[in-house]
């Protein structure tokens, strides 16, 4: 794949930025590490809005299984948008897979990491990535609950490293938050903007606080309606119908827990109480943590606060 390229194109003049972001990167190439959910999604986008696109994931069978996944969705959407086939096969001619992450990120652009969300493991692949990637090129991380400073810590890259936060499903969900620790560069950071603005999101800004803008404000939300019910102070399908019809939110605080996953939202919440012991938005719930113990999480188990057939 001829890869080599470095694109760079002229800041707008007018910024008081300007000298700072003189050359933003014109983000060509792509390398999208883990191929689930959120890694496939994200793959997609980028293939179908022009980007030359590498997932990687730990084996084949997964990556096919992304794959296929991906045209099942490209094919949704080419239905929604009354696209013609072609919009399929030229974003399948943008992708490409591996299972070699060294190999291909020398000729890359961006890296883009969505695998699982353990802070070790992101700093291993980081810290490895690092040592192969071109100088130019710019790390991103899709985590919902870790810090991106720490992330940008094991590397030596810490200018040009910032988060890119997608939300699930990717192809629908418009919104990225792109994060800026302290040490990101605003080169970096406008590069990352224009990237999300290329794939078609809008893209708001946070600094590198837990839970960003849209999770810190939900995931405390949803704890406090855990504990209107732990307390007993109204039922979760009153809670669920009074959110829907008197906040106007499409689902109510326990049918979202349901749907993002019990374990998943433990695990926030448990981050958060361990950096902020004494916030009582970041409590840990005895009912929340009884259901994970229980492995009711959710839909994707048949079970969590509602049961699922
Ligand atoms: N699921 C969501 O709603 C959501 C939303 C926003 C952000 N996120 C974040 O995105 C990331 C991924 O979440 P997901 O839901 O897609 O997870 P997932 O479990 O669906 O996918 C993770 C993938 O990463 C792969 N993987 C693990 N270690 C790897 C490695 N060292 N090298 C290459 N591949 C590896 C796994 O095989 C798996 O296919 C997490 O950091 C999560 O916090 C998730």
């Amino acid at each position: 794949m001829a890869f080599a390229t470095r694109r760079f194109v002229r800041a707008a003049s007018s910024s008081s930025s300007s000298s700072a972001a003189a050359a933003k990167l014109l983000v060509k190439h792509v390398t999208v590490i883990g191929g689930g959910l959120m890694g496939a999604g994200i793959a997609q986008i980028a293939a179908a809005s022009g980007h030359t696109v590498v997932l990687v994931d730990q084996s084949d069978e997964i990556l096919k299984k992304s794959t296929k996944g991906i045209e099942e969705s490209l094919k949704r959407v080419t239905k929604k948008k009354f696209a013609g086939a072609e919009f399929i096969e030229k974003t399948l001619k943008n992708l490409t897979t591996s299972t070699d992450a060294v190999a291909v990120v020398h000729s890359t652009d961006l890296v883009i990491e969505a695998i699982v969300e353990n802070q070790e493991i992101k700093n291993e692949l980081f810290k490895r990535l690092d040592k192969f990637a071109p100088e130019h090129t710019i790390f991103a991380s899709n985590t919902s609950s870790l810090q991106i400073t720490q992330l940008a810590n094991s590397t030596t890259r810490q200018d040009r490293f910032g988060g890119l936060h997608f939300f699930n499903p990717v192809p629908m969900m418009k919104l990225v938050e792109v994060i800026k620790t302290p040490m990101t560069s605003q080169k970096t950071f406008e590069s990352l903007m224009d990237f999300s603005k290329a794939v078609g999101k809008s893209p708001v800004s946070c600094k590198d606080t837990p839970g960003f803008i849209v999770n810190r404000l939900l995931v405390p939300y949803m704890m406090e309606a855990v504990r209107l019910f732990e307390r007993g102070d109204a039922s979760k399908e009153d809670i669920d119908v009074a959110m829907k019809l008197g906040a106007g939110y499409p689902m109510g605080p326990f049918e979202l827990l349901d749907y993002v996953g019990l374990d998943t939202s433990k695990y926030i919440i448990d981050g958060w109480h361990v950096l902020e012991p004494n916030n009582p938005l970041f409590a840990p719930s005895p009912l929340l943590d009884k259901l994970v113990a229980e492995k009711k999480l959710g839909k994707k188990t048949g079970e969590g606060f509602y049961k699922y057939k």
